[in-house]
């Protein structure tokens, strides 16, 4: 990887995964001199970004998420503009199950009305149609559930891929990894920001390093509430290799204290194409710190996707293959999944230290790399972040 040559940038970015690389991307379209650090390699599976798949959905319950995921379409277009790989698998988005449930992605009912609201066309489905046009089965009668048909399967490490090409090609953009920050210091409106490799200065920073946000913003003097789950996935052979499912969620009383909501994918000719991803989306091993994640999933997490896949879905043998697992933040922000803010005002020159942090993110990727390159280079973003500004919650000073 290319070593900088000067070690003077106008923004630097912490964190080279999905969203450091598509912040960088941004910020080479502007012209702005980006160092793109990265703590390992780039496009590493140690992170939030780890895993080739995600959702893209535009249900949500709060109108102005809804928004937000109209509004990503046109950078995912200029994105797939980049690569002759398909970036999104338009499947759609099937969200069903008991319509009282509020998860960490919602409730049905009120997805329902945000989407009227803003004229976003879905079918609305009973149980027994769910069974019937999607292959699910043994629902409980109460079920309802949602279609919409815009929703898509992301291939994720066509898009990382993507995003790394497209700031390799940038002159003004610059990748390097290996680096982790150890140190940030600030000399008048400069910040000297300390990596193995030297030590770069800039004039803005983008904070941006996903799980590992803490240890980051920790040598800022402040610290996140979160917590951190390795989160795992699973992957069931076809046994009918014609069988095919949407993107899915359902929604489900909780097994105990956790909520037990599954999420799954089709089959995808980027990841395993004889199986079927399914994944458990209720925390049962709350992890303190990122350092006591391992690559292992948590074995109840595997043994409840098993049972609910033997239960409620066909065509699969429901014996997991393969499973994968990724590290996420957890904030406690109820229904707000993102957290999009300049550091808090004891820190100095917080109007030019932009955070990203917590939440799923994916699914805006091309989109939230634009709106911090703003925020970085403007001090505003010409999208509305206000719901996202919850620094003065989450943000303690240590
Ligand atoms: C999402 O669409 O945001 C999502 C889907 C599955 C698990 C977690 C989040």
């Amino acid at each position: 990887m290319t070593q900088p040559a000067d070690h003077h940038f106008d923004v630097i970015v912490v964190g080279g995964g999905a969203i450091g690389l598509s912040t960088g991307y941004h910020l080479g379209k502007r012209k702005a001199k980006t160092l793109v650090l990265e703590q390992f390699n780039f496009k590493n599976q140690l992170g939030s970004s780890a895993g080739v798949s995600r959702q893209y959905r535009i249900p949500y319950p709060e109108e102005y998420m809804v928004q937000m995921a109209l509004d990503a379409q046109p950078y995912w277009d200029e994105l797939q503009t980049l690569t002759p790989k398909t970036l999104l698998d338009k499947v759609g988005t099937l969200w069903f199950g008991d319509p009282s449930v509020h998860s960490t992605e919602g409730n049905i009912a009120e997805a329902e009305q945000a989407l009227k609201a803003l004229n976003v066309p879905y079918t609305s489905l009973t149980a027994k149609e769910i069974e019937a046009q999607y292959h699910f089965r043994n629902l409980p009668d109460t079920y309802t559930g949602l279609f919409q048909a815009d929703g898509a399967s992301i291939d994720f490490r066509a898009t990382i891929e993507t995003l790394y090409q497209a700031c390799e090609r940038n002159p003004y953009t610059i990748l390097q990894d290996e680096s982790p920050v150890t140190a940030i210091e600030q000399d008048g409106k400069l910040f000297n920001v300390t990596t193995p490799k030297g030590v770069f200065t800039s004039e803005k920073l983008v904070l941006v390093p996903g799980p590992y946000i803490d240890g980051v913003i920790n040598l800022l003097g402040f610290t996140i509430e979160a917590t951190y789950w390795n989160m795992s996935s699973c992957y069931f052979k076809k046994t009918d290799p014609t069988i095919q499912y949407p993107t899915w969620f359902v929604f489900q009383n909780a097994i105990g204290s956790n909520g037990n909501q599954f999420y799954g994918f089709p089959g995808v000719d980027w990841d395993h194409p004889e199986y079927i991803r399914v994944a458990p989306d209720f925390v049962i091993d709350p992890l303190t710190s990122p350092e006591q994640r391992t690559l292992v999933p948590n074995p109840q997490e595997l043994a409840y996707t098993s049972a609910w896949v033997r239960d409620h879905m066909t065509g699969l043998d429901p014996t997991p293959h393969f499973t994968s697992t990724c590290l996420i933040a957890l904030s406690r922000i109820p229904d707000k999944e993102l957290l999009i803010d300049f550091a808090p005002p004891y820190v100095p020159n917080n109007q030019n230290i932009v955070v990203y942090a917590t939440g799923w993110a994916a699914k805006f990727t091309p989109f939230l790399g634009k709106i911090l390159t703003e925020l970085a280079l403007d001090g505003h973003s010409t999208f509305d972040i206000s719901p996202f500004k919850l620094g003065y919650t989450y943000f303690k000073a240590i």
